[in-house]
């Protein structure tokens, strides 16, 4: 084994903590939960449980707050007696007591619950009510050296599971490389119209002598995020070729003759939060200057949802001997992973579905973290067209559209020189980068108790280190996909998950659903007709044991009367006896 493979105490107890999560109820999932995350899930905590029990803090906030500290002193003389966490056994116990507790103080411990009603109303127009989610847990991540439980917001299964198998085979080896553009910036565009091909230059030029005098004017509109060290920090412009109109039905109703718009980019430094109001307030406030500037005409002021300057990338490296799959080596699955990922590069038909898979993972970190994604989507699929991707100066060429994520092996050259055979020598590396626009700070995320939960698990990231995790989920997930596309196919995993959504759907009681689930996997047989063939069988069986505890409960019945009856006449031979 390389010395690659050893993973760090740390490693270890994080593993240890969460190994068998997935096998818990979900209020044992829950009170796990806020054992380990005791700072996170403060409300309604019972002060005589967690008085014995917290978290060491860990300064750095990508760190999962995984060590729990039990050497303060405790009355409890059933308290295990370990400094940290790190035993399955210890874990159960606490969770079992903290059950016992929540049981007698007929209180729930756990309080997520999603948005308030009466905050949903004063987000949006003609509010109607809220929807839910499930939220899970993404485990087994190491980024940058470090362990993080992420959270996701999802309704479709097989995903969670997903990501968590995949990050375990690369935590095994060196975990995710994550990497981020060092300014949290955001783009804001003016577009000014009605400037001739022969005045364009002079605009340009215009534009880039007065750039200081710009960047003051429109520094105007985002004080507070000068205040916090961030702002308005650069300044470019663009000319766009106008094409005709593509739709052949167009009339159009002006005969203007100008080829080009006049764009101009407003770069800023937001700081920790997502920026889009805070671009489009500026774009807004500093156009009549511009156009004062240019003579041009003002036209549509907002934020760019492509945002190139705030790109973050995942990586990974694994030796190929741990692709290996049933009757499959290594080497063979990544070939096959490999022919995957290149189909996706040049068919737009398979790589919509290769990146809908990637943005299954990125999009449900989003959801669950509060971010806008929407915009984290539009984002992605244009940078998945070449064009944008290969040429960031000219964002006009029609590129394809492609994958997102690129997979290749390469030889280990320190291995090599060490005499392996070159089999042994060749890893299998995977890489995602895209623009991801991400806030941890701002109005919205205080509008949801959830997201400030969910961030807690994650240890509180900055936007740098949050789009960090959503790159690595999304590559996790592609990488899980393909492997299992590209060996058993993921119907058979998948479907096993889906069937307890079809028996829900079906109208099957909460507490039967695992069991309907099973009966419909063991008959292969995954559909709504047989779901409500199975519940009603289930059904049946359930009023068959009613029945039966009922005849029994009354043949005890019968034979307890008859009891007391023979007791009745015992006594009273005895008390004849006794007269
Ligand atoms: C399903 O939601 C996502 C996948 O189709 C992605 C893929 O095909 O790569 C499994």
């Amino acid at each position: 084994m390389s010395k690659e493979h050893k993973l760090s105490p740390v490693h270890v107890n994080h593993q240890v903590t969460w190994s068998g999560f997935y096998k818990k109820s979900l209020r044992e999932r829950q009170t796990q939960l806020k054992l380990v995350f005791p700072q996170v899930f403060t409300s309604s905590t019972p002060s005589s449980v967690f008085s014995s029990v917290y978290v060491t803090p860990d300064t750095s906030p990508c760190s999962s707050p995984i060590s729990v500290d039990f050497s303060s002193k405790t009355n409890d003389q059933n308290t295990p007696s370990h400094s940290v966490l790190n035993n399955n056994n210890e874990i159960n116990y606490l969770i079992n007591k903290l059950e016992t507790l929540e049981t007698l103080s007929n209180k729930k411990l756990f309080p997520i619950n999603g948005l308030d009603e009466n905050i949903a109303d004063n987000m949006i127009e003609n509010c109607i009510g809220t929807i839910g989610l499930p939220v899970g847990l993404a485990l087994n991540f190491i980024i940058n050296g470090k362990p993080i439980i992420i959270p996701m917001a999802i309704e479709e299964p097989s995903v969670i599971a997903g990501v968590s198998g995949s990050a375990k085979t690369i935590s095994a080896y060196n975990g995710f490389k994550a990497t981020t553009t060092e300014r949290n910036t955001i783009v804001a565009q003016v577009c000014l119209l009605d400037i001739s091909q022969e005045n364009m230059d002079f605009a340009v030029e215009k534009i880039m002598q007065n750039k200081s005098e710009i960047i003051k004017t429109a520094n105007k509109y985002c004080d507070n995020m000068v205040k916090r060290g961030g702002g308005v920090f650069d300044i470019n412009a663009r000319i766009i070729s106008r094409k005709a109109n593509r739709n052949r039905k167009h009339y159009p109703i002006n005969s203007d003759n100008f080829t080009e718009w006049l764009v101009v980019h407003i770069t800023i430094d937001v700081c920790n939060a997502m920026g889009a109001n805070c671009a489009s307030t500026v774009a807004e406030g500093v156009a009549p200057f511009l156009a004062e500037l240019t003579g041009g005409r003002i036209g549509l002021r907002i934020v760019s949802n492509l945002n190139v300057e705030r790109m973050s990338k995942a990586s990974f490296r694994i030796p190929l001997h741990m692709l290996a799959y049933k009757s499959l080596s290594g080497k063979e699955v990544a070939a096959r992973i490999i022919e995957a990922y290149e189909w996706a590069e040049v068919d737009p038909y398979r790589a919509t579905t290769h990146n809908k898979g990637i943005m299954n993972g990125i999009d449900a970190v989003a959801l669950a973290t509060g971010q806008d994604w929407r915009a984290i989507e539009a984002a992605a699929h244009a940078w998945a067209c070449n064009g944008v991707r290969t040429d960031s100066d000219n964002f006009q060429s029609n590129g394809s559209y492609g994958s997102l994520t690129t997979y290749w092996i390469e030889k280990d050259e320190q291995l090599a020189t060490s005499g392996k055979p070159d089999d042994e020598c060749l890893m299998f590396c995977g890489e995602l980068e895209l623009p991801i626009t991400v806030g941890t700070a701002g109005g919205v995320l205080k509008t949801n108790q959830v997201y400030t939960y969910n961030l807690g698990i994650m240890g509180n990231p900055n936007a740098q280190e949050l789009a960090m995790s959503m790159v690595c989920i999304g590559l996790a997930q592609n990488f899980a996909a393909l492997r299992a596309l590209a060996t058993e196919g993921i119907q058979r995993g998948h479907m096993s998950l889906h069937a307890k959504n079809v028996a829900i759907a079906a109208g099957c009681p909460a507490n039967a659903v695992t069991s309907i689930a099973q009966r419909m996997i063991e008959k292969g047989k995954i559909t709504l007709s047989s779901a409500k063939n199975f519940i009603e069988i289930y059904m049946n069986e359930q009023a068959d044991i009613g029945k039966n505890l009922l005849s029994n409960s009354l043949k005890i019945e019968d034979k307890l009367e008859k009891v007391c009856d023979n007791l009745t006449t015992l006594s009273s031979q005895v008390q004849c006896h006794i007269n």
